[in-house]
């Protein structure tokens, strides 16, 4: 008879958890940052309102954004005045989009993300599926499990309402999966779509206009599991721990309350300082047990709650500009996609390491962190490790 101590043994994997596949989707509808204020303010039949109008012009202009995907057209919009008020009844419209649009997006990156590890989907052993847009029984996890016919026996692990940092939250999890269950191989999805916020200009509420400004819609999907299969799965990058903490004196900095008029997101303006003035604190715990104290030394994926948050963690570390290459791109390719915002950078980084001939897929560093910033304030960190290029 074989012990309890014997059975857990071999229920562990060997190795860490391991990123094996990456893929990416947007809807079809692109907004240029550029004429987004003259839009808005048309759409939401707030023109009148020339002086709001210029501040959210200026800030759009210093959002560092090009452009950003929108499931919303501006029929949808002209068909559902409710959504284009400040505060109107409007959840149920709101439902109705995310329920059914949210896990399709999330369908859409998984597929590609399969297509890349290239192994079938009945390997798939666990679905972490992650949201900020909208709430339902059974949830999103359970629409993709059927959307893309996974096993019903496929374990499942949904997250609603978490907010920007929970791109780092289905890392910490899914390495956990990889690693205490040997052959587990893991499917992340983080879908996000900005139909629960987007509501009219408000001069009582301007942080509801920095949203505006900043979020735009997005899904991506990971497979992960620990002991790839040499020669049939394919590393991009190792998960080595994973913490998540709450920032000090941070209470109420941002929010999101779920009401009859959709969600509605409070940011205050110190959301930058806070994360700038706890940030090495983080890393000191990530990192001392490596041994690694040079911040240049690794790569970084940093979630791009907007640009000032970028701008003080380049400053108070004093990085290198271009560390942050990967993460501005992708803000400015796409906006803040909260949750699926990291997993993108993470695309951009490897795809880009190769591209320019960098030698591991941490832009020829080995060792990188990943940093996931959201209500509470709440910081996920985790430390990566890239595997090398082959030449
Ligand atoms: C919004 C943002 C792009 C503006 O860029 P900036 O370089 O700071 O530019 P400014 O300081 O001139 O701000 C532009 C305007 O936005 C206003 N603003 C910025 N943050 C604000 C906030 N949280 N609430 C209300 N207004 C805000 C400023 O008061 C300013 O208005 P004004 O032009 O009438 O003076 C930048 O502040 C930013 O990245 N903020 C972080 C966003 C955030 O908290 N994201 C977290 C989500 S995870």
């Amino acid at each position: 008879m074989v012990t309890v101590e014997e059975l857990r043994r071999a229920q562990r994997a060997g190795g860490p958890a391991t990123i094996m596949a990456i893929g990416t989707a947007t809807p079809p509808n692109c907004v240029e940052q550029s004429t987004y204020a003259d839009y808005y303010f048309r759409i939401t039949n707030s023109e009148h309102k020339t002086e709001l109008k210029a501040r959210f012009k200026r800030m759009c202009d210093k959002s560092m954004i090009k452009k950003r995907y929108m499931y919303l057209t501006e029929e949808i919009l002209k068909e559902n005045p409710n959504l284009r008020a400040y505060m109107a009844p409007s959840l149920d419209t709101r439902q109705d989009i995310v329920v059914v649009e949210v896990p399709k997006l999330g369908k859409e990156a998984a597929q590609k993300a399969i297509k890349e590890w290239g192994q079938p989907k009945s390997k798939i052993t666990h679905v972490v599926f992650c949201t900020t847009s909208g709430v339902d029984m059974p949830g999103a996890d359970y629409q993709l499990t059927k959307l893309l016919g996974l096993r019903p026996s496929v374990k499942r692990v949904m997250l609603y309402q978490q907010g920007c940092f929970a791109g780092g939250t289905v890392l910490r999890l899914a390495k956990d999966f990889a690693e205490n269950n040997k052959g587990a191989r893991v499917l992340v999805v983080c879908a996000e779509i900005t139909a629960v916020t987007f509501r009219g200009p408000s001069d009582a509420h301007l942080d509801s206009l920095v949203g505006q400004a900043l979020f735009g819609d997005g899904a991506a999907a990971l497979i992960i599991g620990a002991d790839p299969v040499p020669e049939v799965e394919r590393p991009l990058f190792e998960l080595v721990t994973a913490a998540q903490t709450i920032v000090p004196d941070s209470h109420g900095a941002i929010d999101g309350h779920l009401r009859e008029f959709g969600l509605m997101l409070h940011l205050l303006k110190d959301i930058p300082t806070l994360i700038s003035k706890n940030i090495e604190k983080s890393l000191k715990e990530a990192f001392e047990p490596l041994g690694i104290s040079d911040w240049n030394s690794l790569f970084w994926i940093v979630h791009p709650g907007g640009p000032a948050i970028l701008d003080q963690v380049v400053e108070i570390l004093a990085l290198q500009p271009e560390k942050l290459r990967a993460t501005r791109h992708v803000l400015s390719e796409y906006g803040n996609m909260s949750s699926a915002c990291v997993l993108f950078i993470l695309d951009e980084m490897r795809k880009a390491s190769i591209k320019d001939g960098f030698n591991t897929t941490g832009e020829g560093s080995e060792w990188g962190v990943l940093f996931g910033f959201g209500p509470g304030l709440t910081v996920e960190t985790v430390v990566l490790r890239s595997v090398t290029i082959p030449k």
